[in-house]
C-alpha cells in the first residue's frame, strides 16, 4: 500500500486555498488547512466534511513567528513529517499608489506576508519536508511579480502598478529558485515551483468575486488547476519552475 500525501495548504479557509484543500482531499490526500482565524478555520474544515473532505486545521498565521512555530510543533505530533507545501496565503495592499509615491509601510506589509512570511513558514516546514520520501514545495506565485511580463506590451499585467505586491512575488520568486538550487545540489528530494493561477475570481484584494468575475476572473477551479496538476504529479523532477496551464511563463 502507498503512503497518503500529507498536505499542508496556507491561507486555505477561503479563495483557492480552499479549493486546492477540497480537490486535493478529494483526490485522497491527507490535507491540513492553514488558517490564521481558527473560527475561519473551523468553519472551512466544516464545509470541506459537508462535501466529503475530511481535513484538519492548523492555526497559521504566516506573520506570526509564535504561530508557524505552534503550527510546526502540532504537525510533528500529529503527522511527523510533511509532503507537501503549498504556500497560498496572499494579501495585497496599496493597489493604487505610484512607485514614487509608495510608502514605507505599505511595502513593509506586501513584504511581510507575501515574502517573509512564504519564507519563515518554509524554513520552520524543511525539518518536517525533509522526512518525506519526495517532497514538494509550491509556492503560489502570479505574473504581476513576473518583470518578463511586466516589460511586454500586451501582456496581461503590462498596465498593472501594484508595485509593493509586485515586488515581493518578484522576491518570492527568487526564493523559489534559490531554494529550488540549493535542494537540488544537496540531492534533497525535495522540489520547489512558483505557479501563476491567472486572474481568478476569489475575494481577492476585498473585491467581491462577482466583480472579479465581471472583470474576467476566471473560476477558482481553473486557478488551481496547475497547482493541482503538480501537486498530484507522482513524478517529482520539476524543480526551480514557474508555470501556469500554458506551460513555463517567464520569471
Ligand atoms: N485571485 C487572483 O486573481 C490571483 C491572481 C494571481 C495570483 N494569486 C495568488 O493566488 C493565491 C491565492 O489567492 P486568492 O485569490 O485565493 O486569495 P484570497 O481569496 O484573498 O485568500 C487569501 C487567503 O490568505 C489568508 N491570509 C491572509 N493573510 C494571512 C496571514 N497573515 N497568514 C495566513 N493566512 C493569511 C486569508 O485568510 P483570511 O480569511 O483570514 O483573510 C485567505 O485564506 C495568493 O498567493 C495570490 O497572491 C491570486
Amino acid at each position: 500500500m502507498t503512503e497518503e500525501t500529507i498536505t499542508l495548504i496556507t491561507g486555505a479557509n477561503r479563495g483557492m486555498g480552499f479549493e486546492l484543500a477540497l480537490e486535493l482531499g478529494q483526490k485522497g490526500q491527507r490535507i491540513i488547512i492553514g488558517a490564521r482565524n481558527v473560527k475561519k478555520g473551523q468553519a472551512a474544515v466544516e464545509k470541506l466534511a459537508g462535501q466529503g473532505v475530511s481535513a484538519a486545521l492548523v492555526q497559521l498565521d504566516v506573520t506570526d513567528q509564535a504561530s508557524i512555530a505552534a503550527a510546526v510543533k502540532q504537525l510533528k505530533q500529529d503527522c511527523g513529517r510533511l509532503d507537501i507545501l503549498i504556500n497560498n496565503a496572499c494579501a495585497a495592499f496599496g493597489s493604487r499608489t505610484k512607485p514614487s509615491k509608495v510608502s514605507q509601510d505599505t511595502l513593509h506589509q506586501n513584504m511581510s506576508i507575501n515574502y517573509f512570511g512564504l519564507i519563515a513558514v518554509t524554513q520552520a516546514m524543511l525539518p518536517l519536508l525533509r522526512k518525506s520520501a519526495s517532497a514538494k514545495i509550491i509556492n503560489i506565485s502570479s505574473m504581476m511579480g513576473s518583470m518578463t511580463a511586466a516589460l511586454t506590451p500586451g501582456s496581461e499585467v503590462y498596465k498593472a502598478s501594484v508595485v509593493g505586491y509586485q515586488a515581493a512575488k518578484s522576491a518570492a520568486n527568487m526564493f523559489t529558485i534559490q531554494l529550488a538550487k540549493e535542494l537540488q545540489q544537496e540531492k534533497a528530494m525535495i522540489s520547489v515551483n512558483a505557479i501563476d493561477p491567472g486572474m481568478v475570481a476569489t475575494t481577492f484584494g476585498g473585491v467581491p468575486a462577482f466583480v472579479s468575475k465581471q472583470m474576467g476572473g476566471k473560476p477558482v477551479a481553473e486557478g488551481v488547476a496547475r497547482t493541482v496538476a503538480l501537486a498530484l504529479a507522482p513524478d517529482n523532477a520539476t524543480t526551480a519552475t514557474f508555470s501556469n496551464t500554458q506551460g513555463v511563463v517567464g520569471w
